[in-house]
């Protein structure tokens, strides 16, 4: 029996690749879902979860920095496989306020390590799979990809946090011999994304009859990927990939910001029986997010060739998909737009939301 300890599962992505498990047909392991339960998280995401595998799930509130905490976990449940999602993961929040930033994404990545190579000096192997972006690469121009060998060159402080975690994790297989690998991956939508990325923003915000804000002329492009074919990705690079390695993960789906905001008006009238162009007179374009990165495209020829992997889900499709989630779901995006995260906007953005 495999024992997978998931950080930050109570996020977006994390509460994906959680249902992802247990979803899986005759699968032996536990789930240890460890989460500080920032504003970004909701427990209530995997309740059905925490109530249908009450034997193989279990949910543990602890900071990644807390080292004794994080070394009590990985003993008392026999850890064997740490697969790292927990971050501050927002941009806009990371200009405003970079500290936590630094803290959680690199001081709590170096933590993480830390305590494996106490258990590896130990003679005990754990494996260490550190989910990353592909903000470290910087910005692309009109052509041209981003690789695995593209050299880093964050420009945020979000960017630079998870460029400098994916040095440490690399540093540490390097000195110590600790089984790593690494996932690099493009943006990512879908169920249970926080409403301030940019694609559950905009659907609430039509909903509520808002301004949708698109930063500066809105020609920024970004590479979209179904959140499921990112933690198919995840799950097959911690079976299959080799150790020490790599592996850029995106949609080969490449997408202008305005051209998408439209694209979802159109699909959000069509959902809620709306003329689109109510939604689609709702768009502002809004003074431009500093050092915004123009365009990202990720080159991911290295998972299909080696790996097999491949993204499945049709991104007019996904987005569909989306959609009708978050419609369905209004209760969480009430939910989770409570307590420290509305206390949180009041105080850095005025009444944004
Ligand atoms: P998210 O903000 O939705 O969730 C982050 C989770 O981490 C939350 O549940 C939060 O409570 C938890 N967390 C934060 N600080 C913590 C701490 N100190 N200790 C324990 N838990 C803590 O983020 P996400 O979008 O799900 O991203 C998950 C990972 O994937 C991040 O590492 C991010 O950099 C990476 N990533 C995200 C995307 C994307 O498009 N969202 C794309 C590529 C990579
Ligand atoms: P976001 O979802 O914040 O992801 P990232 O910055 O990590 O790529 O933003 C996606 C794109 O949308 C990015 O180019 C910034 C832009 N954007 C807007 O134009 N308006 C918004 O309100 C937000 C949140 C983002």
């Amino acid at each position: 029996m495999k024992s997978i300890l998931v950080t930050g599962g109570c996020g977006f992505i994390g509460t994906n690749f959680i249902r992802f498990l247990f979803d899986l047909p005759d699968e032996h392991f536990i789930v240890v879902n460890v989460d500080k339960l920032t504003y970004a998280a909701n427990p209530e995401n995997l309740a059905d979860i925490s109530h249908k595998y009450s034997d193989r799930y279990f949910f543990e509130k602890a900071d990644i920095c807390d080292f004794p905490k994080i070394s009590n976990l990985i003993d008392k449940y026999e850890v064997d496989t740490i697969i790292h999602f927990a971050a501050e993961s927002h941009v806009d929040r990371s200009i405003v306020g970079p500290s936590d930033f630094i803290r959680t994404n690199v001081f709590g990545t170096f933590t993480l390590l830390e305590v494996v190579r106490q258990r590896i000096e130990k003679g005990k192997s754990i494996r260490f799979h550190h989910v990353s972006t592909d903000e470290v690469y910087g910005s692309l121009g009109p052509t041209g990809y981003f690789y695995e060998s593209s050299p880093y060159n964050p420009r945020s402080p979000y960017s630079a946090s998870k460029a400098a975690s994916d040095h440490l994790v690399r540093s540490y297989f390097a000195t110590y011999g600790i089984p790593i690998t690494i996932s690099i991956c493009s943006n990512n939508y879908g169920p249970y994304q926080f409403p301030e990325k940019l694609i559950p923003l905009m659907i609430l915000s039509m909903l509520e009859g808002k301004e949708l804000p698109v930063y500066g002329d809105g020609k920024n492009i970004r590479d979209w990927l179904y959140v499921m074919d990112h933690c198919s990705a995840v799950w097959l690079i911690l079976n299959k990939g080799k150790i020490g390695e790599t592996y850029n993960i995106g949609g080969e789906n490449e997408w202008e910001n305005i051209r998408l905001v439209e694209y979802l008006c159109e699909l959000v009238a069509r959902r809620t029986n709306v003329p689109s162009n109510r939604y689609k007179s709702l768009i502002r374009f809004v003074m431009d997010r500093p050092g915004h990165d123009r365009r990202y495209a990720i080159n991911c020829d290295k998972i299909k060739t080696e790996l097999g992997w491949k993204p499945t889900v049709i991104f007019e499709k996904g987005l569909e998909m989306t959609v009708d989630w978050y419609l369905n779901n209004l209760d969480w995006l009430n939910k989770v737009r409570s307590g420290e995260y509305i206390k949180w906007i009041e105080i850095n953005y005025g009444n944004r939301l």
